[in-house]
């Protein structure tokens, strides 16, 4: 099964680079921009991974990010993800990063764009991998706050091509950037939020009916509500599921539980993710590895989850079709 996966044809929409930050990689940079990191080794960071719910993350995760100041900071680390996930025939990447956690401690704007979307291109040539740029409005934050950063990515749009909600859930509803978002779709973003990971269904209901999100990031809290499943599976809203994550954040105690085998047998469009897979495990590969025996190693099911991923992307119709025909074509020759 392992090789099957490895060999099947994916992409990845809900990654954030920040996220993909591995220890060895830290330490290396920290050092190189003259930062003395709170722990003593890789060996003490990796023990540090320990998180009872998405909070417990988020603040390693923000101490993590911060040794990352140079341009050239940014593309190291975004080629170090590509280059992992070009072993993993990924062949094509929405990634989402945080500019607020940068532009806040002194970072500009540009500087981290550039080093992200330059290792994209570079990416791109070397691999064939396609990708887009999403920057996430962290929800910890106040609205002037998202509106100042909107108001940056204005002159990017050759960059970005879409905003994300992301950060701690409870508390920051959607609601709370319904203006932000009417302005970015004013301004021609595409609209994705992280909505139901550990907020209840309303929160989901909220990213449909206010900000008007294309996808949910995450979503699994939909099913304690009949009627929003009902509509997410007619209305197919995609959901991007992380198993990985869910299972390290306490989101779901064990895999054996993991609702995506639910998720699929009512129909809903969900697909695979690794959302910060330095810090929860695995890469893509891992976590289509860590459902597979949940739904008991069934090949169709696992090639249905990469076909929604490639029909869930902001691609045009003629390059969703294609990466589509890679998997048929796959699964014929297995
Ligand atoms: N949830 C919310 N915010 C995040 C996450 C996540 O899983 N990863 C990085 N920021
Ligand atoms: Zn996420």
């Amino acid at each position: 099964m392992k090789k099957f996966i490895q060999g099947l044809p994916k992409a990845e929409l809900h990654l954030h680079i920040e996220g993909t930050f591995e220890p060895e990689l830290m330490f290396k940079l920290a050092e190189r921009n003259d930062i003395t990191l709170p722990y003593e080794s890789v060996e003490a960071l990796h023990k540090a991974y320990d998180f009872s719910q998405l909070q417990d993350f988020l603040d390693i995760y923000y101490q993590g990010m911060s040794v990352l100041r140079t341009e050239e900071d940014f593309y190291d680390l975004t080629w170090a993800y590509l280059e992992k996930v070009s072993k993993e025939s990924v062949r094509h990447v929405e990634i989402f990063y945080d500019p607020q956690g940068h532009v806040d401690r002194g970072v500009s704007f540009e500087t981290a764009l550039n080093g992200i979307h330059s290792a994209l291109v570079q990416g791109q040539k070397e691999f064939d991998i396609s990708f887009g740029i999403i920057m996430c409005f962290l929800r910890h934050l106040d609205e002037d706050a998202a509106f100042e950063t909107l108001e940056s990515a204005l002159a990017h749009k050759d960059k970005i091509i879409g905003v994300g909600l992301d950060s701690s859930e409870m508390g920051h509803p959607p609601s709370k950037f319904e203006r932000v978002f009417a302005k970015a779709r004013d301004e021609g973003f595409h609209i994705v939020a992280h909505a139901g990971e550990e907020g209840p269904p309303e929160y989901i209901i909220e990213a449909l009916d206010l900000l008007k999100v294309e996808r949910i990031d995450h979503g699994n809290t939909c099913l304690r509500d009949s009627a929003l499943v009902e509509r997410l599976v007619k209305e197919q809203v995609p959901l991007t599921v992380c198993p990985l994550s869910n299972t390290k954040l306490c989101v779901v105690d064990d895999m054996k539980n993991h609702p995506l085998p639910e998720m699929l047998k009512l129909g809903l469009k969900a697909m695979i993710n690794s959302d910060d897979p330095a810090y929860f495990g695995g890469y893509l590969n891992e976590n289509y590895e860590a459902v597979s025996g949940i739904l008991n190693n069934d090949k169709d099911a696992l090639a249905l989850l990469a076909r929604n991923s490639f029909t869930s992307a902001f691609l045009p119709q003629s390059e969703q079709d294609k990466l589509v025909a890679e998997v048929d074509r796959y699964m014929t020759n297995v």
